[in-house]
């Protein structure tokens, strides 16, 4: 009996040390599938990329965090967002990311993009000064999206912001219609991010299918 529950001990941690890391999130594929999706000319010219960066309204030497980075299609405009003397952590979980971040930055010619590779469970910033917390098109991957939030909420320090642009659950064009788990409403994500200690102070109607919603820290 102890003999066959070690073994089963030891298939279950095989199993855990060798997912792949697609399988530790929901919807998620190896980095160089998700980069074709990502960097499709249809989507980003869906992103609004400056219009959702402007209406942040980021100030100079400001300390972002891109959540979920992908790819860094929006790090490059937060990073010219905050200036020389703010910088963005363009956190990813997946490293196969990484380089591509770099090499955004390299091409949009901004130095103030620092890559992080995080834990599924814990963005691990490197700094708990954070003054906005991006997640575009991300916070429906995660899972265990109230803990995810409540951790990263840790980093961020007084007066500062989450920022979420999500799908809609409910709409008919949001993607992974086949996958309940995957579909978010914009109550779930306000109820998860008051556990994070974070009330919505302003939502922008940019988008029909997504939300654009920001939330600031209580007092
Ligand atoms: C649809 S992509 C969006 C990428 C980028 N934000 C964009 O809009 O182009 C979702 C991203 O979430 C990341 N992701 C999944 N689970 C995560 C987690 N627990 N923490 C941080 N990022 C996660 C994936 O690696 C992936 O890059």
């Amino acid at each position: 009996m102890r003999y066959m529950s070690s073994w089963i001990l030891a298939v279950a941690g095989l199993l855990v040390v060798s997912s792949p890391l697609s399988a530790l999130q929901l919807g998620g594929r190896p980095a160089e599938d998700w980069a074709i999706v990502l960097e499709s000319g249809r989507r980003i010219d869906g992103l609004e990329i400056d219009e959702v960066v402007s209406r942040i309204g980021l100030r100079p030497g400001e300390l972002v965090a891109d959540i979920g980075a992908g790819t860094g299609i929006f790090s490059v405009s937060l990073a010219r967002a905050v200036g020389p003397t703010g910088t963005v952590l363009a956190m990813e979980v997946d490293p196969g990311f990484i380089p591509m971040i770099e090499q955004k930055a390299v091409a949009g010619g901004v130095d103030n993009i620092q890559t992080v590779l995080g834990e599924f469970q814990d963005p691990k910033l490197p700094r708990r000064d954070v003054d906005v917390a991006f997640f575009h098109d991300v916070i429906h991957h995660i899972q265990g999206r109230r803990a995810y939030l409540e951790a990263t909420a840790r980093y961020l320090g007084p007066g500062s912001r989450m920022v979420v642009v999500d799908y809609h659950g409910g709409h008919p064009r949001a993607p992974h219609r086949d996958q309940p788990e995957l579909l978010i409403t914009l109550p779930q994500v306000t109820a998860w991010m008051a556990s994070a200690g974070f009330e919505m102070t302003q939502e922008f109607d940019l988008f029909e299918e997504k939300f654009f919603v920001v939330f600031t820290k209580r007092d």
